[in-house]
């Protein structure tokens, strides 16, 4: 393990949490110098939390459907947030858009994973709208949250080639795994300090990225 310092994680989801879990498990094992302060879902009683439990980290819920509207859902969310002092905040498979006032606090400290080689199908169904378009590569990306739905600075990408006979549960499948190995990798380099945001730019070893980092395939 590297000597970087730990930092404080907050994760927030939706859902499953395989990407927590890739980060769960790499946090316990000490590949990731991270400590996940808090998992939070904006929706009830999803196996994410599970995962969460199980790993001893605090799982908490706070369903959006109980806020008059996104405002209010939002400054609740920073203050549940705020008291674990996260140093970064990630979204994995996090499912609601959110508004500049959120973007802005965290702003230089939250990431977020796509599936999709952004900016190419900002939104939701990447993998049938890749597939739709005659993609021949598809693949995920992480990057800085700005005010603008996926469209922050991109860091890094994943690609994975579209085969022949594919369906959106295989390429979905294929993409997943490299997401796996991307969202531990890009939150490695944020703690090592070798990843900021300046104003649009993503500085990467003090240097501005002129295109996304590509990880490379295993
Ligand atoms: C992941 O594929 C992630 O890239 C995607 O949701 C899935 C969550 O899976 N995120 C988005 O689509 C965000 N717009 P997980 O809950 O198993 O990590």
């Amino acid at each position: 393990m590297s000597a970087a310092r730990k930092i404080r994680l907050v994760v927030l989801i939706s859902g499953r949490g395989s990407n927590l879990q890739a980060i769960l498990d790499q946090a316990a094992s000490g590949e990731l110098p991270v400590e996940v302060a808090a998992v939070i879902s904006n929706r009830p009683g999803v196996q994410g939390l599970e995962r969460a439990r199980q790993a001893g980290v605090p799982a908490l819920e706070l369903d959006h459907q109980e806020f008059a509207d996104r405002p209010a859902f939002e400054a609740a969310l920073i203050e549940l947030m705020d008291r674990y002092q996260p140093n970064l905040v990630i979204l994995a498979g996090f499912m609601r858009v959110l508004t500049p006032g959120f973007t802005e606090h965290y702003r230089g400290r939250l990431l977020n994973i796509h599936p999709s080689l952004l900016p190419k199908f900002c939104g939701l169904h990447t993998h049938e709208r890749a597939l739709a378009a005659g993609e021949t590569e598809h693949g995920a990306s992480i990057h800085f949250v700005t005010a603008e739905l996926d469209g922050g600075p991109v860091i890094v990408q994943a690609k994975v080639p579209v085969l022949p006979g594919d369906d959106p549960d295989t390429l979905a499948a294929r993409v997943l795994e490299q997401e796996h190995r991307l969202y531990p990798l890009a939150i490695r380099w944020f703690a090592e300090g070798r990843l900021r945001l300046a104003g649009e730019q993503v500085l990467f070893d003090d240097q501005p990225l002129v295109k996304p980092l590509r990880m490379t395939p295993c």
